[in-house]
């Protein structure tokens, strides 16, 4: 199972980011996870604070971003990403009113080259992506609802992970799956064993005294 750093959590006090950045690199994070929040989506707005981040550590490393889109207006803020190159843009199920905006959108991510996602909150069920699935490089289940780093896991959501794993056998898709919000070493196993391929790690990371040793951790 991969690990993506989440860096919502990171303060941005002088040179502070910076070396937070290196210090996550240096611990072998395979990826930086941006969530870019719009203060409409969810309450927070962090899109000019990750703009930033991203581009100082597409500056700094070659480790891939995991772009983690929480707004309104997908397009706008997908158009603004695509240039960094991202491995992934996973933008929101509930983003868009219909199937019809949902695919459009997919279709000018995957048009550009960037492996495209699609998020959904603790409320969304699995059933809704089944159309989508086929179109899709990753879905992510988000264990908290989004909006904030540090809050608990959601373990009813572990049964999620477990249908999308079921359905990518069915279905034969090949899309992976990311779970988002409240993993660190106690609630990790959980998402390990229901068949997740890429844990998002905020807070656990952040606060840790050594990075290395809790992503080691976390991915054995
Ligand atoms: C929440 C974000 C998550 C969060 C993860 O809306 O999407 O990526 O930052 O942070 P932790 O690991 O602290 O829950
Ligand atoms: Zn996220």
């Amino acid at each position: 199972m991969e690990i993506a750093t989440s860096v919502l959590s990171i303060k941005q006090e002088q040179n502070y980011p910076i070396k937070q950045f290196y210090a996550i690199e240096t611990a072998k994070t395979d990826y930086f996870h941006i969530d870019v929040m719009d203060g409409k989506f969810v309450e927070q707005d962090t899109t000019e604070k990750m703009a930033e981040y991203a581009q100082t550590i597409k500056q700094i490393s070659n480790i891939p971003l995991d772009i983690h889109l929480m707004v309104e207006e997908v397009e706008k803020y997908v158009e603004e990403y695509i240039p960094l190159e991202p491995a992934y843009i996973t933008m929101h199920y509930e983003s868009f009113k219909d199937d019809q905006s949902r695919i459009e959108m997919i279709q000018k991510v995957r048009e550009a080259g960037i492996k495209v996602g699609m998020a959904i909150k603790p409320d969304t069920k699995v059933e809704v992506l089944k159309p989508l699935l086929p179109m899709l490089h990753l879905v992510l289940v988000m264990t908290v609802e989004p909006g904030y780093g540090g809050q608990p896991f959601m373990y009813e959501m572990v049964a999620k992970i477990e249908q999308l794993s079921k359905e990518i056998e069915t279905n034969n898709c090949d899309y992976f799956i990311e779970a988002d919000g409240g993993i660190n070493l106690e609630t990790v196993e959980a998402v390990k064993e229901a068949g997740c391929d890429i844990a998002v790690v905020g807070t656990a990371i952040i606060q840790a005294e050594n990075k290395k040793d809790i992503i080691a951790q976390l991915k054995k």
